[in-house]
């Protein structure tokens, strides 16, 4: 069956789906991230413990992405599929990149967060956010000092939106999994979710994740290739 015979479709994707548009994904690097240990800017202690690290680090991120990341044709293949198909479709993503964004998805869920917005810890609001910022930033809503974080879900954080997910999941007939390596819960355990409820679970990666076995099926290569081929609507 393709794609497009399914009635509901729940896609995860990875940073592997935005490898080939020159981000770096966080397992091939000898467990560093960007140069960084994830324990230096990826945990809420970290902030705490040297906030001027983690905004700077964010700042790179950021400025990295607006200016050098383009979407490829795996973004552009899952945004003409959503495009054109009749039945429900829901994206889900790791990624706090806007990659699915420019490749013309629309029903995506940032479960990590986005890179393009902040969030303020005194009035708890998140919004649209592309300069840098630091220690000292004032929150343009509630005019706070020193509250902005960038608005990441960070280790030991608890993933955004995952109501909504487990009920996408628990009503899909085809789980699509892309691009990621299986390491890191709840995302990982997805493909459960959806196999309990009966659907056609799908592996496109580089190589065999953790979990590849739990799929009941794998097509390996390259994501611009294999989405594209698959997704072909
Ligand atoms: P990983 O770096 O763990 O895994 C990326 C996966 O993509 C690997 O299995 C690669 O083989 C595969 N890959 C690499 N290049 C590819 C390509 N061109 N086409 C297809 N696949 C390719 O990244 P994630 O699984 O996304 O969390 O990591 C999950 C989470 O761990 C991230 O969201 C992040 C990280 O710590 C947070 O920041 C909370």
């Amino acid at each position: 069956m393709k794609a497009k015979d399914y009635s509901s479709i729940v896609v995860l994707t990875g940073a592997g789906v935005s490898a080939e548009s020159g981000l770096k994904t966080f397992r091939d690097s000898g467990g560093l991230w960007e140069g960084h240990r994830v324990e230096d800017v990826a945990t809420p202690e970290a902030f705490e413990r040297n906030p001027a690290l983690v905004h700077e680090f964010y700042n790179m991120r950021r400025k990295q992405l607006l200016e050098s990341a383009t979407a490829n044709a795996a973004h552009e293949a899952l945004g003409h599929f959503e495009k054109h198909f009749t039945g429900a479709f829901n994206l889900v993503t790791q990624n706090v990149d806007n990659l699915h964004e420019q490749g013309g998805s629309r029903n995506i869920i940032h479960m990590h967060g986005e890179l393009l917005k902040i969030r303020c810890n005194a009035c708890e609001r998140v919004q649209e956010w592309e300069i840098e910022t630091d220690e000292n930033s004032i929150c343009p809503l509630c005019q706070n000092k020193g509250s902005l974080r960038p608005h990441i879900v960070w280790f030991g954080e608890i993933p955004l939106q995952m109501e909504r997910i487990e009920q996408v999941l628990l009503s899909c007939d085809l789980f699509v999994s892309i691009g990621t390596s299986g390491n890191v819960y709840p995302a990982a355990g997805f493909v459960q979710l959806a196999r309990s409820v009966g659907a056609h679970c799908v592996e496109l990666n580089l190589e065999a994740s953790q979990g590849a076995l739990l799929f009941n099926e794998q097509i390996y290569g390259p994501a611009t290739k294999v989405v594209s081929e698959f997704f072909d609507i």
